[in-house]
């Protein structure tokens, strides 16, 4: 079982976690001065006042960036700092508790792994992850830890908050759509949802090594708790935009299934994220996903002669089974649906 947070603090990076130079981050266009959307969701009542200015935020940045954070959405400050320190907890067991959830199947509803690597088992990825269904709870509890001792107590609490924020979420974009507020209620977000728990170690030399491989995501919406490290940086024109943690905010992003549905309106874009010496990072992603025989296909109310269907129709396996391998490139899955 190989796992970074097993490891004493290493001194210098491990040759198999060095990337190649063509590869690093460090040769990257960083850009500094782009204001990335912060919205203020007023307390997340979906029925108070200011909402269609709200809704006019969400569809701006989520046109013009695929991205944007959420402050004062309503999910208490307690709820998430619970779940980051628990998460923390985790990680910083000992490695014989732990091994007992190490696996490669992904089948699996609770799995423990390391970083996969970016070219077929040469480069490894600076990270460690929990991959686990938080949805329906009832189905998938008995397969989460025991041990922290509140694990399994808090994750239900935050998977209730999260997804609760998540259909908010989906029906102020619904609305800022033009489709009835109900519209994603449905098959499209009540599939397994699935948690990707990353955990980042100090690396000696960021430089040389990378976190999180560059993806986009492929279900339909992302919730991710960031704590207070800073490392998510999303893709931006030519460069990458560092998403600065802002304390108890969420991290919006969309997913290919948004992407195609919106006929291409609302972009499923690329992100990554970098490691740093100073401090461990844990970042917990909260994965929307339809259910898996959902009919996927553009919106036949946002078509029209000027904005034909750029996706073909499919059901939603169909997708999961031609690209369950996450080294496919953003284009090669857009491109396979036309
Ligand atoms: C992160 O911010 O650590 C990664 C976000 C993701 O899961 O894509
Ligand atoms: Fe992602």
């Amino acid at each position: 079982m190989e796992l970074l947070s097993n490891q004493p603090m290493y001194q210098t990076v491990p040759e198999k976690y060095i990337f190649p130079p063509e590869k690093r981050v460090v040769n990257d266009i960083i850009l500094h001065s782009v204001n990335f959307p912060v919205i203020d969701l007023r307390g997340g009542r979906v029925d108070a006042e200011g909402w269609c200015e709200i809704i006019g935020e969400i569809m701006k940045a989520g046109k013009e960036f695929g991205f944007f954070q959420v402050i004062n959405h309503g999910i208490p400050e307690k709820t998430i700092s619970d779940m980051l320190q628990v998460c923390d907890e985790f990680f910083k067991m000992p490695a014989e508790e732990k091994a007992q959830y190490y696996s490669d199947d992904l089948s699996k509803p609770f799995l423990l792994n390391s970083s996969t690597t970016y070219d077929k088992g040469e480069t490894r990825y600076w990270r460690d992850y929990l991959r686990l269904v938080c949805y329906p709870i009832e189905e998938v509890i008995d397969a989460w830890p025991e041990k922290p001792e509140n694990f399994r107590a808090v994750l239900s609490e935050y998977t209730l908050q999260v997804r609760e924020l998540s259909s908010k979420l989906l029906k102020l974009i619904a609305q800022g759509l033009g489709l009835d507020k109900d519209y994603f209620g449905g098959d499209f977000s009540t599939g397994k949802t699935q948690m990707n728990i990353n955990h980042y170690p100090p690396c000696p030399d960021p430089s040389l090594t990378m976190g999180l491989m560059p993806h986009c995501d492929r279900h339909l919406i992302t919730l991710l708790a960031q704590g207070t490290v800073s490392g998510l940086q999303a893709r931006y024109m030519e460069g990458w935009i560092n998403v600065e943690p802002i304390p108890n905010a969420f991290v919006i992003n969309f997913g290919h299934q948004l992407e195609i549905i919106t006929n291409g309106l609302l972009k499923s874009v690329e992100h990554r994220a970098v490691t740093n010496s100073a401090i461990a990072r844990t970042s917990i992603a909260t994965l929307i996903i339809p259910k898996t025989d959902c009919l996927i296909a553009p919106a036949k109310e946002l078509l029209n002669e000027n904005n034909p269907p750029k996706y073909k129709e499919f059901i939603f396996s169909e997708f999961i089974k031609a690209y369950s391998a996450a080294s496919a490139s953003r284009e090669d899955v857009l491109e396979f649906f036309k």
